[in-house]
């Protein structure tokens, strides 16, 4: 059972959770009951809810055995469904629900007139919006169209869904979406009842099936306690289809409501299925840009010109083509060139080719002036069956994401990312899912269409249960840039908490590196043989050769991979060198220690990736794409059932030779998405909750609520953590209401235009540069002020998100002081052309 298989469950959210209604349960248990002639659930109680994410596919058991009365005693379970070859060990069963079938020949009375008499009208224009208030968030498959009327504790409601939804409806009893909507009416009495506290079903008592039904049911509800009640539902012609003599509700588990994570410095990213969409853009024009053979192209081509009355759109094979006949089309789907390399060894070339390929795609279309208010989508699809091939596509297509993020950090609104299955539904649903979600404010980055259902990446708080974590002290340890500031910093945690006996640390200076040598003697003297070894890790024969000298008398049981080095340059200024220089050092490196440590048992294998992957840190495309990669390689590893963790390091306090070259400004602007430096035992202990946790791919980042919050307010938190801001005390994966853009000035600010608009520059300078804005200059120029182009990149952007004003780089950059900006900015308004 998965997402995937079912795509209508995601429109079941509890809290932002998808969860398995019990309903579905109802189906299951009713079903096997009737292989085994019981027609009855005496009985059902839910103990754990079945929670399903995009990734995971869940394998589901249902049992029943003989009762001493000669009932049924069912119990349905769960556990994540892998590949066999993948997890060779056992994975234990969850017991989601357990209880007994019978048999039994009551059937309720057929219903009288309809509405019943004397019952009043509910109104229910508001019914999902106040349900998703209190936590219930039902997206189309299961929002009825209700009518409910109310009779003192008897409520009643006529509910149809919308066929076609939900999936084959000849295939259940009673559609489970249906049959959940049925019951949507009384909730909100419930919650009303417990405080606007969640309650989910606990058990169903006598739960009988009586007749099939269409996709309209009328419900008899009676609410028989705080928290109890009774359904029938009827057809139109009001017979029965379904009874429920008790159901009981509980409070939903706080781990549903209130995640109980380890640490709040630990994340993961998770895709979350999106149905409040952002606004719909205007009518846009749309066209292709690729090979005009390619399949997906032609699909394409034919997705987006259905519906809104427009000729097909054109395939263009190059970019200038997009506009030699006139104004360039509003979006542009580009197929991502990013093909599964044919083997393993071919992964590293293929990375670099498709990254480089992908940048001069960007930066040319940075270039074109023709295309300043064009968007480009760039569309990545997996080979059509999920294979190895398809794991090696992913690792190219996910560093390509990094590059991509930062790529839109750099230039907000040019750019989107959405992958895309091969479903016909999720093609059908592209050319909207694009439209609405540009609307948004600020726009969605990144988007994955499953079976026609939109799921977008959130950060969220990691509520995965740490285990033991343990490395055979024994072993040897291999950290790579082992004499820098983390690895030198983990090396002495190593030796000190963890009891390793044997590490070597690796770098080209090696023992020439600052502090080396004391390093070395303190890590002696805390009782560890250390060998600290010069070696350059993207010679990859070098690498082999170190890897082959570990002994079989302490063998390599972990390998820490921190060694990296930055080469920053803003994404129009990034060069094929430039990538190499980074992604040598952090991901070749990491895939070759894959390669040459596979077969060797190892423990531990951890990645020391950045958060500036998940962001799209400015100025770091080539950063992003390597960390990015290497997150992608934890995920490869363990779909093998090799070890692997990598963690997305967001910024540590401890000054290293990385993060020694950052300006005020990149701190400020660190600081305004609300990450925190944190200390070096925090980073450790965030190490040790880490490698305690069986999960491939961890954001360990300190982040400050405040600042997400006020960031939330107006309008500039990044779209991936709109799930850590919370409204009415909830998490929201959707734009919370409070983040639209603060209203734009539409007039010139009075009394004094100019100083006003001087006070906002400077204001919008000193932010990025990380200084008073009154110790910004006004009347000298701005490119004499200490900017670089990344900074002078970040204001032009803030400008424009939180004012409308879009100042051209190479008026900043030209000699420009902030008085003539002002003056700039005051023609704009006169001409009466503010946006
Ligand atoms: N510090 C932070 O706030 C932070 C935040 C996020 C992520 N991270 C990640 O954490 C890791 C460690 O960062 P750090 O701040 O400790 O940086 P660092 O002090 O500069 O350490 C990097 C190490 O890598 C080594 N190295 C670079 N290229 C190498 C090569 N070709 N062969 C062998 N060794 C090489 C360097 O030594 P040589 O120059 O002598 O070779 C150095 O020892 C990095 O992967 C970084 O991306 C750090």
């Amino acid at each position: 059972l998965s997402l995937h298989t079912h795509p209508w469950l995601a429109d079941h959210q509890v809290d932002g959770t998808v969860l398995v209604p019990a309903t579905a349960l109802i189906e299951l248990a009713l079903h096997v009951g009737s292989h085994a002639d019981c027609n009855q659930i005496d009985e059902l109680v839910l103990q754990t809810p079945i929670v399903l994410t995009q990734d995971d596919t869940v394998a589901l058991q249902v049992a029943i055995e003989p009762t001493q009365n000669g009932n049924r005693h069912i119990t349905i379970r769960t556990r994540p469904a892998l590949r066999e070859r993948n997890h060779p060990k056992e994975i234990s069963w969850t017991e989601n629900a357990q209880g007994t079938l019978t048999t039994s020949g009551a059937h309720p009375p057929v219903l009288g007139a309809w509405p019943p008499a004397g019952a009043t009208p509910v109104p229910t224009t508001n019914l999902y919006r106040d349900l998703a208030n209190h936590g219930y968030h039902y997206g189309p498959a299961f929002q009825g169209r209700n009518s409910i009327w109310r009779q003192g504790n008897t409520v009643y409601a006529e509910v149809t869904l919308p066929h076609g939804d939900t999936g084959p409806d000849a295939a259940f009893r009673i559609h489970p979406a249906l049959f959940d909507a049925a019951l949507h009416a009384i909730l909100l009495d419930i919650s009303a009842n417990t405080g606007g506290e969640i309650r989910l079903p606990f058990s169903f008592t006598g739960v009988r099936f009586h007749s099939t039904c269409g996709n309209t049911v009328r419900t008899m509800l009676t609410i028989t306690g705080e928290h109890t009640a009774a359904a029938i539902l009827y057809d139109p012609t009001g017979k029965a289809v379904a009874s429920i003599d008790a159901i009981v509700l509980r409070p939903a588990p706080t781990t549903l409501v209130a995640p109980q994570h380890t640490d709040d410095s630990l994340f993961e990213l998770t895709w979350v299925p999106e149905h409040t969409n952002g606004v719909a853009t205007s009518p846009q024009t749309w066209a292709i840009l690729g090979d005009r053979t390619s399949p997906l192209a032609q699909c394409l081509q034919t997705t987006v010109s259905v519906g809104n009355g427009t000729p097909p759109a054109a395939i263009y094979p190059e970019l200038s083509a997009l506009f030699a006949d006139g104004p360039a089309p509003h979006l542009v789907l580009y197929p991502l060139p990013c093909q599964a390399p044919p083997d393993e060894g071919a992964i590293p070339d293929a990375v670099r080719s498709t990254l480089r390929e992908i940048l001069a795609l960007l930066q040319d279309w940075l270039a074109s002036a023709h295309l300043t208010n064009s968007r480009l989508i760039l569309l990545a699809q997996p080979p059509p069956t999920a294979d190895d091939a398809t794991d090696r596509w992913e690792l190219c297509s996910e560093a390509a994401r990094g590059l991509i993020r930062t790529a839109q950090t750099e230039h907000p609104d040019r750019f989107l990312l959405a992958d895309i299955d091969h479903a016909p539904d999720s093609l059908a649903a592209l050319p909207a899912a694009i439209t609405t979600r540009i609307g948004s404010a600020p726009g969605e980055r990144e988007l994955s269409l499953r079976h026609g259902v939109v799921f977008v990446p959130r950060l969220a708080p990691s509520t995965s249960r740490p285990g033991q974590a343990s490395i055979d002290p024994d072993g040897t340890v291999l950290i790579t840039g082992g004499t820098g500031t983390l690895g030198s910093a983990l090396a002495r945690h190593l030796a000190t908490q963890y009891q390793v006996r044997h590490l070597v640390l690796v770098s080209r200076s090696g023992l020439a590196a600052s502090g080396a040598p004391e390093l070395q003697s303190e890590l002696q003297q805390a009782g560890a043989t250390v060998t600290v070894t010069a070696c350059d890790l993207t010679n990859r024969a070098e690498l082999a050769e170190l890897i082959a000298s570990f002994t079989t008398e302490h063998p390599l049981t972990g390998v820490v991979h921190t060694a990296a080095a930055l080469e920053d340059a803003t994404l129009t200024t990034l060069t094929p060198g430039h990538l190499d220089q980074v992604l040598e050092p952090k991901a070749s490196t990491a895939w070759h220690l894959h390669e040459l440590t596979r077969h060797m048992g190892l423990s531990w294998f951890v990645l020391y990736s950045s958060a500036a992957g998940l962001f799209g840190t400015p100025g770091q495309g080539n950063y992003a794409a390597a960390n990015v990669f290497l997150d992608a390689l934890a995920h490869y590893r363990r779909s093998r059932g090799l070890p692997a963790c990598s963690l997305a390091w967001g910024q540590w306090q401890q000054t290293s030779a990385l993060t020694g070259r950052l300006t005020d400004a990149d701190h400020a602007r660190l600081q305004r998405m609300g990450i925190v430096p944190m200390s070096t035992a925090h980073g450790l202990r965030l190490f040790d909750a880490a490698v305690a946790i069986d999960r491939p791919r961890l954001v360990t980042c300190h982040l400050d609520p405040a600042i997400l919050r006020s960031s939330a307010h107006t309008g500039t938190l990044h779209p991936v953590l709109r799930g850590l801001v919370r409204t009415n005390g909830r998490p929201t994966s959707s734009p919370a209401p409070q983040q639209s853009l603060p209203e734009r000035p539409t007039r010139l600010p009075k009394p004094d235009p100019i100083r006003t608009l001087e006070d906002i520059l400077a204001q919008a300078f000193g932010e990025v540069l990380g200084v008073p804005a009154d110790r910004v200059d006004r009347v000298r120029p701005v490119n004499m002020l200490g900017v670089n182009s990344l900074a002078v990149l970040e204001l032009r952007n803030r400008l424009r998100l939180l004012h409308g004003w879009k100042l051209p780089m190479s008026r900043i950059l030209g000699g420009a002081t902030i008085r003539d900006l002002a003056s700039d900015i005051t023609a704009v308004y006169e001409d009466g052309a503010s946006t």
